[in-house]
């Protein structure tokens, strides 16, 4: 049976691929709380302050209260690193080290009246910050940016808070020893969110609920490209520097929000007809280009399947980022143009692609939520299987429920190891359960209500949703409406009890 490439490599249990050491460090930084503070004018003393973090279950300090941004304008400058050293040049290095330099503007209204209220960063250095033009006063400590603006904020109040900073940008290690944020590559930098990494290159609001249109500005050396989400609206290229413009359009997690730099090879093309038309723009680093051309160049036809069980695509683009395998370990479905570690194989760019609806369109309301990810996503690579000439779904259902589904036995049983819609915690929420019993929880849906009434339900789910966010309750709520009238008898709860919220392995009956 297949094994499943899109899942990070588990650090604690195969060769780190992180030193043991780096977690290390990682564990004794976030005990050293940093706490900056600088004046730029007045502000109340004490009142109504936008809560730091939004009670995530897994994450609580992500996010902020008291706000909701509608736009981010990110207007950045990348100075690459120095050459790593070369015993054959007696050039000296140029001098340049790595370093962002960003210009964020970001428009939020007040769900309710405040005097402060706080963005997440992690790292860089803030030289000011100002709302609605007027300098505010701020402070820093650890992750969390709070600003006072002159005269507080009113409910309702639609405010702009422009934020410039630099430094170089910092790598996380995540609970389960993955590694995200800004990740340095051979040629440029690759920075990817899941779950929390965004926050190493501009500051916001850097919670899955809280999701907004982008402006990612970005220049770079000229020769390199720089490529983020949406679409590419200019390129320009003065004193030897080139600024890309990426305009997204649609609402978006910041955890999918991406900046690629490096030296890829661009090539265009489109998918679908009439009026469901769009651009497709792929990004491959120069070793990659060879071995990932094939693959990728059914972009469009997967789009096209995809459409037919989940709903028009929901972005007005697409494509795809290939970095090389030495640079990132894992996928990430990054809006509109998913990344990947080398050249996918099929089921990993139909996984990715899936997200599209699963994930980046509907976008789940907490950590706790992951599952509506990745099962579905899961679900779709089973599904492409079905009809392209490989195992049935039930198959590979019945290939899980027996234990044979991967080569060796300690996976086949982490399977079981808790129930998907409640990960005991942070380091467990891309295990297993959450992809492939995930996905055994849909199939037990299809079972139950037929599979007609199952594939209107999917893409209903999508469609219901749509450039929204959504949580289990919401999910569970909405089959069973949805299974009154297309399977009335259909009995879900069971599928819920056992399957969604249950411990260990379910009975079939
Ligand atoms: N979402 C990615 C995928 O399935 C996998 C992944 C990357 C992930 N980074 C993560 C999952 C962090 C959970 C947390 O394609
Ligand atoms: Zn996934």
């Amino acid at each position: 049976m297949v094994s499943c490439p899109h899942r990070i490599p588990d650090v604690s249990r195969s060769a780190p691929v992180v030193p043991a050491a780096a977690l290390l460090t990682a564990v004794t930084v976030t005990l050293a709380l940093t706490l900056t503070s600088c004046t730029g004018g007045g502000g109340a003393a004490d009142g109504t302050r936008g809560s730091a973090g939004l009670r995530d279950p897994y994450f609580p300090k992500l996010g902020n209260g008291g706000y909701d941004v509608t736009h981010y304008t990110l207007a950045l400058d990348f100075e690459p690193p120095d050459e790593p050293p070369d015993e054959s040049s007696d050039e000296s290095p140029s001098g340049a080290d790595g370093r962002l330099r960003g210009v964020a503007v970001v428009t939020a209204r007040a769900t309710r009246e405040l005097d402060s209220f706080n963005l997440d960063l992690k790292g860089m250095d803030v030289e000011s910050v100002a709302v609605g033009g007027v300098a505010a006063r701020w402070e820093r400590a650890g992750q969390e940016l709070s600003v006072t603006p002159e005269g507080g904020l009113g409910e309702g109040e639609t405010f702009r808070t422009t934020v410039r900073y630099s430094g170089v940008p910092e790598t996380i290690t995540d609970p389960d020893g993955s590694r995200e944020g800004w990740l340095p590559t051979a040629d440029g930098v690759l920075a990817l969110g899941e779950p929390t990494g965004s926050m190493t290159w501009f500051p916001g609001n850097h919670h899955p609920s809280d999701k907004a249109a982008y402006d990612i500005r970005v220049t770079v050396p000229e020769g390199l490209r720089a490529v983020s989400n949406g679409e590419l609206e200019s390129e320009s290229t003065e004193d030897g520097r080139t600024t890309y413009s990426w305009h997204t359009a649609e609402p978006m997690a910041s955890y999918v929000a991406t900046l690629a730099i490096g030296a890829y090879e661009i090539s265009r093309s489109t998918a679908g007809e009439g009026a469901g038309r769009i651009p497709v723009y792929v990004a491959v680093d120069p070793s990659q280009v060879k071995g990932s051309r094939a693959v990728l160049g059914r972009i469009p036809e997967v789009v096209g399947w995809a459409e037919g069980y989940f709903g028009p695509y929901p972005f007005s683009s697409t494509g795809a980022i290939v970095d090389r395998p030495e640079d990132v370990v894992y996928a990430l479905e990054t809006q509109n143009r998913p990344v990947f570690p080398g050249a996918p194989g099929i089921s990993l760019l139909v996984h990715e692609l899936a997200h599209q609806w699963y994930g980046d369109s509907v976008t789940p309301k907490s950590w706790r939520d992951m599952w509506l990810n990745e099962g579905f996503a899961t679900y779709a690579e089973w599904l492409w299987e079905e009809d392209h000439g490989g195992d049935s779904a039930q198959e590979i259902f019945d290939a899980l429920y027996e234990g044979d589904y991967f080569p060796d036995a300690e996976s086949n049983e982490a399977v079981w190891d808790f129930p998907p819609a409640e990960p005991p915690g942070a380091d467990r929420i891309s295990d297993s359960p959450v992809y492939e019993r995930g996905a055994m929880v849909l199939h037990r849906i299809r079972e139950a209500v037929g599979d007609d009434a199952f594939f209107e339900l999917i893409r209903g789910w999508a469609t219901a949703h749509r450039h929204g966010n959504a949580d289990t309750a919401d999910f569970t709520a909405y089959a069973e409406e949805f299974a009154e009238k297309a399977a009335p008898g259909a009995n879900l709860t069971k599928v819920w009890d056992d399957w969604l919220y249950g411990d260990g392995k379910p009975p079939l009956a």
